[in-house]
């Protein structure tokens, strides 16, 4: 069999598993397996795998469907958080959050509101800061856009009155960053990932915080951030159930919705739809999946550990994130490196956690890193459950061509070119967010 006959019976099988979503699928792949870390980019190499199924069969046939899915999607949730992302503390907390500073923005077309949130522990204390921009001209409160960034809320904007953070930040000379401090020189840096104007004048907001002030990206067994609030319930060798800087974002922007409900009165608190791009697309759809008071979900080039199959292992695996990145997930997550066919989960399972509000799987046609045909196969997959639930799945049968886009209630596209967060997507992610 040549590759490009084997690629094409694989693609086949991957799209009839994909009509049988619901009971586990076998995927035929070569037995083959990729170096250690070396990343595999060919589809012939796919390791044989079988996805656990998003429901059972049994469960499929319940009389009360609905009933036997909440059960359902407690055990996921309990399994996503005690094996992947961690589990996020129970204990009390108080938050007050302060709006620090108000304006016009986007060339008046906007209103620009800075809130100060500080969460306060028996630990001590902790402050974030959230940005909004609404629409100057909108006669009631509007459905907005939330979330992270990777360089500080002043780099969204090219403006002067945007707060800059004191939060520890990666080393950037592109985005201001010098000594781990952001600087003047870092504002608008980003504004390519944030088109502010064209959301506004769509008639929404869209809000966000810099991800660093919830919890720095750096390995520091679990110190700083929001971790320091709760020391008792850090990850160590004894609790490698527990949250990892990705459950601690996730945990973050559940906070920043605390706010929006409870002081942007030009926010419709129901109609918050969190967002994110790759590291933070992962976030997006843990976020969405953990705290149901947000609308729907949308995940951008989010890829290992966010809407790729693991089991697919091409591209970024998950032997390769822990250990480049061993602060994200939980320490039991690390079992699976090498390792993904004992997972007790895949991604297109997290996808279905959203259901049945409305999710949305975005990739880039460069972007083989982050693996866009494993993107696609979890949104098709997940989509299965909202058939299920009586709403609809996902509209694209097969792994598009470039510059496609289906947006539903359960939304893919697949835009051309490289890892990135754009106008093109934005556009996209507006008319998604037309349907709340
Ligand atoms: C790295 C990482 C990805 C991540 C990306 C990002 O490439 O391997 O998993 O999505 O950074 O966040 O930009």
């Amino acid at each position: 069999m040549t590759r490009h006959h084997r690629s094409e019976t694989t693609r086949s099988l991957i799209s009839s598993a994909a009509t049988l979503a619901f009971t586990g699928c076998i995927l035929i792949g070569s037995p083959l397996r990729a170096q250690k870390f070396e990343p595999n980019y060919d589809e012939a190499l796919v390791p044989k795998y079988e996805l656990p199924p998003i429901v059972d069969a049994a469960t499929a046939e319940e009389h009360d469907f609905n009933a036997a899915w909440g059960k359902r999607r407690k055990e996921l949730l309990r399994l996503f958080g005690e094996q992947m992302y961690g589990s996020q503390p129970t204990t009390s907390f108080q938050v007050s959050c302060q709006k620090i500073e108000s304006g016009k923005s986007a060339g008046g077309k906007a209103l620009r509101q800075q809130f100060r949130q500080t969460i306060s522990t028996d630990s001590g204390e902790h402050s974030i800061d959230l940005l909004v921009f609404t629409p100057q001209d909108a006669s009631g409160p509007v459905p907005c856009f939330l979330g992270l960034n990777f360089y500080g809320n002043h780099t969204v904007a090219p403006d002067q009155e945007i707060e800059i953070t004191q939060s520890w930040c990666r080393n950037s000379e592109d985005k201001g960053v010098k000594d781990n401090r952001a600087t003047e020189a870092g504002r608008g840096t980003s504004s390519s990932r944030w088109p502010v104007e064209l959301i506004v004048d769509a008639g929404f907001g869209v809000a966000t915080v810099y991800c660093g002030d919830i919890d720095p990206d750096r390995h520091d067994e679990f110190q700083d951030g929001v971790h320091a609030l709760f020391p008792e319930h850090r990850p160590s060798q004894e609790h490698p159930d527990r949250w990892g800087t990705i459950s601690a974002w996730a945990w973050g922007l559940s906070r920043a919705l605390d706010c929006i409900q409870q002081e942007v009165a030009e926010v419709d608190g129901n109609r918050v739809v969190v967002v994110g791009h790759s590291r933070l697309g992962k976030t997006a759809l843990w976020t969405g999946a953990t705290d149901t008071r947000f609308a729907a979900a949308i995940s951008n080039d989010s890829g290992c550990g966010g809407a790729a199959l693991s089991r697919r292992a091409i591209g970024e695996t998950v032997g390769r994130i822990n250990t480049v990145f061993p602060h994200w997930f939980c320490p039991n997550f690390k079992q699976y490196n090498e390792n993904e066919n004992a997972l007790p989960i895949d991604q297109h399972q997290l996808v279905a956690l959203l259901a049945p509000r409305p999710v949305y799987v975005a990739s880039a046609s460069e972007d083989l890193w982050a693996d866009p045909r494993g993107e696609f196969l979890s949104a098709k997959l997940g989509s299965s459950i909202y058939v299920q639930l009586g709403t609809m799945g996902l509209a694209l049968e097969e792994f598009p061509q470039p510059d496609t886009a289906s947006v539903g209630r359960v939304s893919y596209h697949l835009r051309k070119g490289k890892h990135d967060i754009n106008a093109w997507d934005w556009g996209h992610y507006i008319e998604f967010m037309k349907q709340l």
